[in-house]
């Protein structure tokens, strides 16, 4: 999720790649660098903090170059630092690598290359694969060969580019997942992370598919496969204005989020499944510490309190261990009790939230063990945390949370399985459930096909009065999720929840003009969710129903039957109905033309208490 340009041609080639990571800049990047050829080495620039920093750097010296590559990092291995920053040397100092995503077997690679004598300034990934490919190179092959025989050795999802001395002409980039754009100009040729980077230059852009290597030249664009063999290049004509290409042609930046789920999902399980289908998370408590937990406390605000919730439903249905969740804002302020043996889970998007600060400083206080589960790399939460597990769903630009919260529950489960690894948990079956999240990208993929029925659901029932979101277990804290989502955007009151509780009360609301949405994924409480949807049919009521593609009990009870790919692991069925509520949300407020990636009165990050 990091910003990447590149530039080859007659012009002055740094200005232009700044100016390229400039149109990404509103995605909050924290820090950047430019790397360029100079006599007979590669120079480099860098600095952590905003743009504007290596603007300055820049301003003192623009170094003259007819080639450059640049990149603004979004942090996901090491803290935002000088040194972190892209790009980063090999070994021998002659070739320069900026890179995009994550390189799941890198501390293998490291230990192997480090045994070889190889020194490392960084705490990156990326670095690690600059040292990988600049060997190779230096053994005489084309930094294009170097490149493609490295492609073999990394696991995971990346987008390279590559600069040698030896080669001072040419850019190599290659692309496995992570996303890539090649920009064809007239006698000069650019590459980038995203369209926005390059349409003030060209609008002849083509995305590089999965497993290709390309080397640009100012004369043109050259593509291959992992093989070398020749692959065809066909550039599209963009039309995008500039804020509709930082939506990735997508009309809201929402949208483009709930569509970036799958890659999302991918880079946060990457290097955290073993081969044996166990979990490894790197930098948690060690083994004891697993073992002497008595109680989970999970404190956070808004989207990452819902996911709290979907935690405890795992620790206590699964671990059975038993799990608290608290609105951050009444933990800091409600003398919480807190054993001596617990363990304080703290989740954030932005890592700033005031309230689950203060809930974290509260606990620390108390001298009680806190683990975050944060987005922001370097963010005071992930800083003040004991320890912490990245997200690592990239920046997230709408104030409604979509990739953040799948991502905080698929953490959520891999941090289950480390607890159950470490405990006598003979029930759960840690490498089915391995399995399973292994699928869940490609679900993900399988549950945005359904995006035109959802539309057109959404589309006839944008006029609801008010919604109710309902379900019972896990799909009733995903419930609360979905009916979040619909309020912050489409302004539709809500009432959501366990569906057992609807006759208690709420049941008084429904009548005519009222949608009710029920999450049936869980088959042992699918009968009592039936008489639910009847109640609602019964007071006039329309009733959409999501359950998973294996059933049909449901077919016939409600109005609209939305089926979902599922797995063994329910936890993970209920996390894949969010999908389709998230969908649900933006084209009701779209049908409703409203303003939805910041919906009134709202804010991304709150550091206000
Ligand atoms: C705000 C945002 C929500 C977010 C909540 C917690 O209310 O609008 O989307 O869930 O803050 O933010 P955090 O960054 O701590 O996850």
């Amino acid at each position: 999720m990091c910003g990447i340009a590149g530039y080859v041609g007659p012009q002055s080639a740094v200005p232009i790649v700044f100016d390229q990571l400039r149109r990404l800049e509103y995605r909050g990047y924290d820090s950047a660098g430019i790397a360029f050829p100079q006599g007979d080495r590669i120079g480099i620039l860098k600095r952590a903090g905003k743009l504007s920093g290596l603007g300055e750097m820049l301003a003192q010296e623009t170094p003259e170059s007819h080639v450059a590559i640049a990149h603004s990092r979004w942090a996901t291995h090491g803290a935002p630092n000088d040194l972190n920053a892209h790009p980063h040397y090999d070994q021998f100092g002659q070739i320069a690598l900026i890179h995009n995503g994550i390189i799941e077997n890198y501390l293998e690679l490291k230990t192997e290359l480090a045994r070889e004598g190889d020194t490392f300034q960084s705490e990156t990934d990326t670095e690690v694969a600059a040292h990988v490919i600049g060997r190779l190179h230096a053994q005489g092959l084309s930094l294009e060969e170097a490149v493609r025989q490295s492609l073999a050795k990394f696991r995971g999802a990346y987008a390279f580019v590559v600069l040698s001395a030896r080669e001072p002409g040419t850019i190599v980039c290659a692309r496995n997942a992570s996303p890539l754009v090649l920009g064809f100009g007239e006698g000069e040729n650019l590459l980038a992370s995203d369209v926005p980077a390059l349409i003030p230059w060209t609008r002849r852009v083509w995305t590089m598919p999965d497993d290709t290597v390309a080397v640009l030249t100012k004369d043109g664009i050259r593509v291959t496969d992992v093989n070398g063999r020749p692959v065809e290049a066909e550039p599209e004509e963009v039309t995008w204005d500039v804020a509709a290409a930082e939506k990735g042609g997508y009309e809201h930046f929402m949208i483009k989020e709930i569509h970036e789920q799958p890659l999302v999902a991918r880079q946060c399980l990457a290097g955290r499944l073993t081969d044996d289908n166990r979990v490894a998370l790197d930098g948690v408590f060690s083994d004891h510490v697993w073992q002497e937990i008595d109680r989970v406390n999970i404190i956070g605000c808004g989207t990452a309190y819902h996911a709290g919730l979907m935690g405890k439903h795992l620790f206590e249905r699964m671990l059975r261990l038993p799990t608290d969740v608290f609105y951050s804002s009444e933990f800091r302020y409600g003398d919480p009790l807190l054993s001596d043996r617990s363990l304080a889970v703290f989740i954030s998007q932005s890592g700033e939230t005031a309230d689950s600060l203060a809930a974290l400083r509260l606990c620390q206080q108390r001298r009680i063990r806190t683990l975050g589960i944060v987005n922001v790399v370097g963010s005071a939460i992930a800083r003040e945390c004991d320890r912490v597990i990245y997200t690592q769903a990239g920046p997230e630009i709408s104030v409604a949370s979509t990739k953040a919260y799948t991502a905080q529950c698929l953490v959520l489960l891999q941090l289950g399985m480390t607890i159950a690894q470490h405990r006598e948990m003979p029930g759960v079956r840690v490498e089915e459930v391995v399995r399973d999240l292994r699928q869940w990208p490609e679900r993900v993929v399988e549950a945005l096909g359904l995006e035109e029925q959802v539309k057109r659901i959404a589309n006839e029932w944008a006029d609801s009065r008010m919604a109710f979101f309902l379900g019972r277990n896990a799909d009733a804290a995903v419930a609360l999720e979905g009916a979040l989502k619909l309020k912050e955007i489409a302004y539709i009151p809500t009432q959501e929840g366990p569906a057992g509780e609807l006759k208690h009360g709420p049941l008084a609301l429904v009548e005519e003009g009222v949608l009710a949405v029920f999450g049936a994924t869980d088959p042992f409480v699918r009968e009592k969710l039936a008489s639910n949807v009847k109640e609602v049919q019964a007071r006039g009521g329309r009733a959409l129903i999501i359950t998973t593609h294996d059933d049909d009990t449901m077919d016939g009870v409600g109005d609209e039957v939305l089926r979902i790919p599922g797995g063994k692991t329910p936890y993970l069925n209920a996390l894949m109905s969010v999908v389709p509520l998230q969908l649900l949300a933006y084209y009701m407020a779209r049908a409703k033309n409203l303003e939805i990636d910041m919906p009134r009165n709202l804010a991304k990050s709150v550091t206000v208490e």
